[in-house]
């Protein structure tokens, strides 16, 4: 199984779209199989497959519970060979139950967690909360490979050097962890995103992916109806996702 961590530390960057659709194209363009896992207190992932909830135990009694196994926590979605551990406000408390918890590991119980299933499925996707905290440690420590989604602006790439940083650390924990490069959502044909996008690419020391992800009300209309963009009407981010994930398996 590889791992990818889907990360930024900026909020409304498309993370949670990507992670849905890069896991759903993996699926159902490529035929693996796929764990999705919800590492945002803010559900969107879980909500988006209708597996929202604080009576199934989900990634935060992961990380926290000793007794749970991975087995416990991961729930079927409507596709066959996509499967999802969820996540709630109980992200919040986990956080600091990890700090205060010295009895054992705290970076790596996701990654050991994760070893029970490293051969019932080829790819993890992990949808990461905004912030640096114990679960996204975590993810990063049990991750091989990480995907930066950014939104063109000026501040575009705020928090970057900060999360390149948190990734040489994490190595202390993966030295596996490969940084595979940021890619560009909601682009627009616009003078502000064409221009900004060749400053990005002149300005950042980071690598960059060739496929944009495209602006489209699709994406906003998929939420509504729990559908992947390639299960839902023809859109152009549904191709895009499609290039995307195409560019990063020929790079691995
Ligand atoms: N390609 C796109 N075209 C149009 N809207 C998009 C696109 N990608 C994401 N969005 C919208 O942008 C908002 C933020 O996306 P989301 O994935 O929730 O970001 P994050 O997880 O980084 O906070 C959502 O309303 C989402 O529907
Ligand atoms: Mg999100």
């Amino acid at each position: 199984m590889k791992t990818i961590a889907v990360i930024n530390l900026k909020g409304g960057v498309a993370k949670t779209i990507s992670s849905i659709n890069i896991a759903y194209t993996l699926l159902k363009e490529h035929g693996k199989r796929v764990l999705l896992i919800d590492n945002d207190k803010q559900g969107n992932t879980s909500k988006f497959f209708g597996v929202h909830s604080y009576d199934v135990p989900g990634v935060a009694e992961l990380l926290t519970d000793r007794d749970l196994s991975v087995h416990d926590v991961i729930q079927n979605t409507a596709y066959e060979g996509l499967d999802i551990i969820s996540a709630n406000m109980n992200l919040l408390r986990a956080d600091k139950e990890i700090l205060l918890d010295v009895s054992r590991p705290q970076q790596t119980r996701l990654n050991k967690a994760l070893q029970a299933i490293q051969d019932d499925y080829d790819y993890c996707v992990i949808d990461n909360a905004p912030d640096i905290n114990m679960s996204v440690i975590n993810s990063l420590v049990a991750s091989d490979d990480v995907l930066v989604p950014i939104k063109v602006d000026k501040f575009a790439f705020d928090g970057l050097e900060q999360l390149v940083e948190q990734i040489d650390d994490v190595r202390e924990f993966n030295d596996n962890l490969v940084f595979r490069g940021c890619f560009i959502t909601m682009y627009q044909r616009t003078g502000v995103n064409v221009q900004g996008v060749e400053y990005l690419a002149q300005a950042t020391p980071y690598p960059m992916f060739d496929t944009k992800i495209r602006k489209t009300v699709r994406v906003d209309e998929t939420t509504f109806s729990g559908k992947p963009l390639l299960d839902y009407r023809k859109s152009t981010a549904g191709q895009d996702y499609v290039y995307l994930v195409a560019e990063y398996l020929n790079m691995c």
